[in-house]
């Protein structure tokens, strides 16, 4: 048997009025992916199928980020808003390119699943002409109903237009629908504004696939995979309902979560094994963690990558780029940005480490800053394996610390300091030197050992 081809029209031309926002609805993040990504990932994807989106005039955003999402999408912009029965025709020409199965979702529904999609799709393989995605409303107010003779479904009917009768049925559209390529286009067309809105309903397709003898069908799904977005309060809750979600994964695949409600996710987030994740941390987009690392309360970490075994806060931010080897340690109230932490490093207390490479069991001591930045440029802080950072140092970049150096605490380092040197400030450099005398000790005793 053929796979079926398939041809996704996402409509995402809505102004978002009610979002007060100057950014356009579908933009708006769950779980820091925007609204639009989350439908675009969850729309078939791979050989033999194709995806639209259909945009409002001056939303260029909208189309690159649909690009950025799915390379393949076209976009086609609906210039005026005639209603979704309109917006699927403004992607005509994608349309009449001819698919097996064609889905139309709306880009405000971000919950919606890949296997709702597929459920949807199969009634078109035994004949039916279209299929409707149905949910059991709480409160129907505002939703098209499902009117059905038994189990047929004979017509949707916009709030708007329904009567007291039918407004008490609680079986609504959910706004996704699956068309047979075959037949689709002549249904499109059939479409008219006669409603009290004046507008193109995609709804109309059942009342005029029945007319035309073909078979509708209704599949059903859950209340919270179709929320649809409108206010910033329904996003609180669509927000809510992705993360309990993602922490539901999470936990499948063997992450702990000690207090699951207070752990903020990313849609992309990707965990090892045995990882744990203590209450009150929050996790941005783009973020790996490592085989057994723990991530310890108040933390927040974004565009990271954390190496097994790695310990990170209570406390600790982890900005875009920070990258942490196996087994680092990372304490309280330390920033990382765009760092490589070589395995074993630490850096446990009251640091910024920032442009920085630090080798293999180094440690930086509390207090220790790279100063990264000059007034006008970043710069880079380089330092070797086996360094000791003295507490309270800064590292003024662009600088090279080597591999077993020892600073002096208090040290303001601006020339680079060779492999095994010793480095102090000058002004307490008595204090300092027996610091360093003592360390360079305790490293001769243990070379010695090692002999
Ligand atoms: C729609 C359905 C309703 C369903 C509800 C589910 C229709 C006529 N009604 O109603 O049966 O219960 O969704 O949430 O389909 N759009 C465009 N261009 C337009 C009009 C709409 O792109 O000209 C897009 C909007 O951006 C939005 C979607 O289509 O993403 C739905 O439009 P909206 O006006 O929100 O429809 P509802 O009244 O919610
Ligand atoms: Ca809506």
């Amino acid at each position: 048997m053929t796979a079926r081809s398939s041809l996704t029209v996402v409509l995402a031309a809505g102004e978002g009025t009610r979002m007060r926002s100057s950014l356009p609805k579908v933009l708006h993040p769950v779980a820091n992916q925007s609204l639009l990504a989350h439908v675009l990932r969850a729309a078939p994807n791979g050989p033999g199928t194709r995806l639209a989106v259909v945009i409002g005039p001056d939303h260029q955003a909208v189309a690159d980020e649909a690009r950025k999402v799915r390379p393949d999408a076209e976009t086609f912009v609906q210039r005026e808003r005639l209603g979704t029965a309109h917006a699927v025709l403004a992607a005509r020409e994608a349309i009449a390119r001819g698919a097996d199965d064609l889905l139309f979702v709306f880009g405000d529904t971000p919950l919606i699943t890949a296997e709702t999609f597929e459920r949807l799709r199969a009634p078109l393989k035994n004949g039916a002409a279209l299929t409707v995605l149905g949910f059991r409303a709480a409160d129907p107010t505002g939703y098209g109903r499902l009117l059905m003779q038994g189990d047929r479904l004979v017509a949707i009917r916009e709030h708007a237009d329904a009567s007291a009768e039918e407004r008490k049925v609680t079986l609504c559209n959910a706004g996704v629908m699956a068309f047979d390529g075959k037949t689709a286009l002549k249904i499109l067309d059939k479409i008219g504004n006669a409603n009290s809105k004046g507008e193109y309903y995609l709804v109309d397709a059942v009342t005029i696939a029945r007319d035309m003898g073909l078979e509708a069908v209704v599949i059903e799904t859950n209340e919270d995979e179709v929320r649809g977005i409108n206010t910033k309060a329904q996003l609180a809750e669509a927000e809510g309902v992705m993360q309990a979600r993602l922490r539901k994964v999470a936990m499948e695949a063997g992450v702990t979560l000690i207090a699951p409600e207070t752990i903020f996710l990313a849609a992309d987030t990707a965990f090892g094994k045995d990882v744990t994740i203590e209450p009150f941390v929050v996790i941005g987009p783009g973020v790996s963690i490592g085989d057994g690392a723990v991530i310890h309360s108040f933390s927040h970490i974004v565009q990271s990558t954390i190496g097994k075994n790695a310990s990170v806060g209570p406390y600790a931010r982890l900005r875009p780029g920070a990258t942490l080897g196996d087994s680092v340690h990372i304490g309280n109230f330390v920033e990382i940005k765009a760092s490589v932490l070589e395995a074993g490093a630490k850096a446990n207390h009251l640091s910024y480490i920032g442009d920085a490479e630090v080798g293999a069991n180094t440690n930086i001591g509390a207090g220790t800053i790279t100063c990264n930045y000059d007034g006008f440029f970043k710069h880079k802080t380089i330092i070797g394996t086996g360094a000791f950072v003295g507490t309270n140092s800064s590292l003024v970049a662009p600088v090279k610390i080597g591999a077993g150096a020892y600073i002096g605490s208090g040290s303001v380092i601006t020339k680079d300091v060779p492999d095994d040197a010793m480095a102090v400030e000058r002004s307490q450099q008595s204090t300092r030197e027996g610091g360093a005398k003592r360390y360079r000790e305790i490293k001769m005793k243990q070379k010695n050992k090692q002999l």
